[in-house]
């Protein structure tokens, strides 16, 4: 089984980079790149070499940095088939059941659109690791910006049905205003009280609250609970679907 060393370090002003280094290949992914002075600041301190760019979805926050990685660093960059016309470099377009290699590691492509309508996310089986961009926050999702809520449903529900291990890295630092959210929308979840408490000690500190992992997300994450009956009660909702309770909860948390 191949080993990686996943680095992720904070940019911008609530991103995450992530580079995903192949060591015995000496191939390093850089899972977007949302600033190129930051990701070539990382690869100099852990000595290692820009091969690939992996783009999660085109807005500009996850993509900036490309152009000037590419200019300087011999890379392949590697995107959304349906958002290819809207990144500045693509060099192989991807889509729901492609893999990518890096190496020995062999890493699945999923469509999760619903932030936008190209958005993928990048899952390593063998590693139990996955890479949602903006689709997936700790204890939040992403905007629906461009699909609709139904859309952003499905791929939640993608995302949910991976391992319950499975480290989950995403694009943003939201966690503590997701957690003050999710306990407006189910205030009796022990669980979520307790990583609520957890997650404010750690912003406190100055601490990353990310990765995330998958388990804790179904736990606590009241996106990926719509089909709970406290939430239903507390909501008052009259919606049967998941996907509509599941809207309900986004449109709440856009107004919060
Ligand atoms: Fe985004």
């Amino acid at each position: 089984m191949p080993t990686l060393e996943i680095h992720q370090f904070p940019c911008l002003k609530d991103n995450y980079g992530v580079l995903v280094h192949e060591a015995e290949a000496g191939l390093t992914a850089s899972i977007d790149a949302p600033d190129a002075d930051a990701v070539k600041a990382e690869l100099a301190k852990k000595g290692w070499q820009l091969t690939h760019i992996l783009v999660t979805h085109h807005h500009a926050d996850h993509t900036a940095g490309i152009p000037a990685l590419k200019a300087e660093q011999d890379c392949i960059v590697i995107g959304p088939k349906a958002e290819a016309d809207r990144i500045p470099v693509i060099d192989r377009a991807v889509g729901e059941g492609d893999t990518i290699e890096l190496g020995n590691t062999r890493i699945k492509v999923l469509d999760t659109p619903g932030h936008t309508l190209g958005h993928i996310s990048y899952w390593i089986p063998e590693e139990t690791v996955a890479f949602v961009g903006d689709t997936l926050f700790a204890m939040g999702c992403g905007r629906v910006l461009e699909g609709d809520h139904e859309m952003m449903w499905q791929s939640l529900k993608k995302i949910s049905a991976l391992p319950p291990e499975t480290e989950i890295y995403c694009g943003h630092e939201y966690t503590l205003a997701n957690a003050q959210f999710g306990l407006t929308i189910e205030p009796d979840n022990d669980a979520l009280k307790e990583r609520a408490q957890s997650v404010e000690r750690a912003r406190a500190a100055g601490k990353p609250t990310l990765p995330t992992k998958l388990s804790d997300e179904l736990r606590t994450n009241v996106f990926l609970r719509p089909h709970v009956t406290a939430i239903r009660k507390h909501l008052k909702t009259r919606f049967e679907a998941d996907w509509r309770v599941f809207g309900e909860i986004r449109e709440r948390k856009n107004k919060a």
